[in-house]
C-alpha cells in the first residue's frame, strides 16, 4: 500500500515538472556553441540562458554550452548550425560578411561614438530588420548582443595613424576590417579567434583589436607591450539559430525561450560594459602592458584618417541603414 501509494506520488510530480517526458517526448536539447571564455558578456549570456532554461522548462528542452572553441571554432560554427550540428550561436556582426554585406555597418570606424550609441541603433527598426537579413540561408536573428568597444593591441605605441604602418593585425572576416587597416598602412591575416594568441606568441602577427574582455581572458596583455585605447568601434554580436531548427520547436515552448532570450539579452547589454570596464583595471593593475590613453585631438585625427570608409562601403551596406546608424549619435 505504502509503496504504491509512493510510486504514485512520484507519477504525480513527473507529471507536474516535466509534461513533454511524460508523454514520452524527449527533451529539446539546444547546443549553443561560442569561441570566447565563460567570463565574458557572451560566456555569462550563455551560461545565464542555460540557467533560465533549466529552472524554467525542465524537462522541455535541454541547453548545452561549449565555450572556447571547444566545439566549433569560427570557422565553421555557422556552417556546423545550417547543418543542424548546433542549434545556437551568437557570432560577432563581422563573421557574417558571407550572408550579408549589411551587417558590414557595425564594423565601420568611429561610426558609433560609444557602446550606448550602437545599443540606441540595435533598437532602431532599420537594426532589427537585420536580424532577418540572412533568412534565405536558413539563418535565423534572435537578439543582438554586446560585448565592448575596441582596442587596438601592438608591439607599439600608436597615437597616430601612421604609427601602424607596416604592423600585421589579425582581424575577423570582415573587408570592412580589412579596409580600416590597409587604410593605416597596416597588413591584415584573417584568422580564427582561437589561433590569434599563439601567432601572437611567433611573431607572424604583431597587433590585434578587441575588447578589453577578451583581451584579458585571452591574456593578450601578456605578449603585446602596448594596448591602444582608441574605442574605434565595437565588438557585437548576433544570437542565432537556424530557421528549420526554431520553426520546429513548439509554439508554447518557442515563445518561453523568446522570452527567456529577451531577458537574457537585456542582462548581457546591461553589463557588459561594466564587465570590460573591470578587465580594463585588471589590465592596468597587472602591469604587463602599457595602456595608451589618447587626447580627444589624437582621436579625432584616427576619426579623420578611417571616417572616408563609410563612404567606401555606402552602397553595399544601404545607405539608408547607414543614415539610421549615423543617427543615433549625440554629437
Ligand atoms: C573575434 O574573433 O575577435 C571575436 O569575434 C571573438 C568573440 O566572439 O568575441
Amino acid at each position: 500500500m505504502f509503496k504504491s501509494l509512493l510510486s504514485l506520488t512520484f507519477m504525480a510530480l513527473l507529471v507536474a515538472t516535466s509534461p513533454v517526458q511524460a508523454e514520452g517526448k524527449a527533451p529539446i536539447v539546444i547546443k549553443f556553441s561560442h569561441v570566447v571564455a565563460e567570463d565574458t558578456p557572451k560566456g555569462k549570456g550563455a551560461l545565464l540562458f542555460k540557467k533560465l532554461v533549466e529552472e524554467r522548462l525542465a524537462g522541455q528542452v535541454v541547453v548545452e554550452v561549449y565555450p572556447n572553441s571547444t566545439l566549433f571554432g569560427d570557422g565553421d560554427e555557422i556552417n556546423a548550425l545550417r547543418e543542424g550540428k548546433v542549434q545556437m550561436l551568437a557570432p560577432s556582426l563581422s563573421k557574417f560578411e558571407a550572408y550579408t554585406k549589411q551587417l558590414q555597418v557595425f564594423d565601420l570606424p568611429f561610426l558609433f561614438d560609444d557602446l550606448e550609441a550602437v545599443k540606441r541603433f540595435q533598437k532602431r527598426d532599420k537594426s532589427r530588420e537585420l536580424l532577418h537579413a540572412m533568412s534565405s540561408h536558413g539563418i535565423y536573428g534572435l537578439a543582438y548582443w554586446n560585448n565592448g568597444m575596441k582596442q587596438l593591441t601592438a608591439n607599439r605605441e600608436l597615437r597616430k595613424p601612421e604609427d601602424a604602418k607596416g604592423l600585421v593585425f589579425r582581424i575577423q572576416p570582415s573587408s570592412v576590417l580589412e579596409a580600416q587597416f590597409s587604410q593605416l598602412g597596416a597588413k591584415t591575416v584573417k584568422m580564427p579567434f582561437a589561433e590569434a594568441f599563439k601567432a601572437l606568441q611567433a611573431g607572424t602577427i604583431q597587433g590585434t583589436e578587441g575588447p578589453w574582455s577578451n583581451i584579458a581572458s585571452q591574456k593578450v596583455d601578456t605578449v603585446q607591450p602596448f594596448i591602444n585605447e582608441l574605442n574605434h568601434g565595437s565588438l557585437s554580436y548576433m544570437l542565432i539559430s537556424s530557421k528549420t531548427f526554431w520553426a520546429s520547436i513548439p509554439y508554447k515552448t518557442r515563445t518561453d525561450l523568446e522570452a527567456i532570450i529577451e531577458e537574457v539579452s537585456f542582462s548581457v547589454n546591461k553589463d557588459a560594459e561594466a564587465l570590460n570596464n573591470n578587465d580594463r583595471q585588471r589590465i592596468i593593475a597587472a602591469g604587463n602592458a602599457k595602456v595608451v590613453t589618447l587626447t580627444a585631438e589624437e582621436r579625432a585625427v584616427w576619426r579623420t584618417a578611417l571616417s572616408p570608409m563609410w563612404k567606401t562601403f555606402e552602397a553595399e551596406i544601404g545607405a539608408d541603414v547607414l543614415r539610421a546608424a549615423q543617427a543615433v549619435n549625440r554629437r
